[in-house]
């Protein structure tokens, strides 16, 4: 599965080359993403993120996290899916292309924003939890979300953490963030 990004204009396709061929490549686990800012939000490149890697950076405000999620992380959404409190994203904040075990566009790519939904601490991904695969650990009072940002159920976050509107090139690794504005805020 591949998206593109919107047509953009000769400028801005100049702009952002320049930008990717200056830019400090530091990705990796816990490392700020390279971003530039353009009309429509913002292009990260996310080619030096690994497997099972993280990528961080801010924009309009709020904490980004992208994860590169590994095979067993991939595996792990599927299964046990009545250890969540909110399988389904039903009372969850994420766009329309995100309406699936992934809440992503790509499988292999997470883009979220990184706000528990407890009391809005950042979380941290980390690759092994007890459920199995990746997932993401609240260290403000311990609530424990899978490798979708789907929260585990007794935990004290109520809601899945959010995903922002974006599209991904994944043949250029890049990602084009749109906007963080949930359709309302759940806390
Ligand atoms: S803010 Fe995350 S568990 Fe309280």
């Amino acid at each position: 599965m591949k998206e593109r990004f919107a047509k953009e204009t000769d400028q801005e396709c100049r702009a952002r080359r320049l930008f990717l061929k200056q830019a400090t490549l530091m990705l990796g686990a816990g490392l700020a993403a390279p971003a530039m800012a353009n009309a429509r939000g913002e292009v990260v490149d996310i080619s030096h993120i690994p497997v099972d890697g993280v990528g961080t950076l801010t924009f309009q405000g709020q904490p980004i996290v992208i994860v590169h999620r590994g095979k067993e992380s991939l595996a792990s959404l599927e299964q046990d899916q009545g250890q969540l409190a909110d399988p389904s994203s039903l009372h969850s904040q994420q766009p329309k292309f995100a309406d699936n075990p992934w809440r992503s566009r790509v499988p292999e790519w997470l883009v979220m924003v990184n706000i528990c939904t407890h009391a809005g601490c950042s979380t941290r991904f980390e690759t092994q939890m007890e459920q199995g695969g990746g997932g993401f650990f609240c260290p403000c009072h311990g609530s424990r979300y899978d490798a979708a940002g789907r929260v585990l159920k007794d935990q004290p976050a109520p809601w899945n953490m959010e995903i922002p509107n974006y599209e991904i090139d994944v043949e250029r690794k890049q990602v084009h963030l749109i906007s963080t504005q949930p359709v309302k805020r759940l806390y």
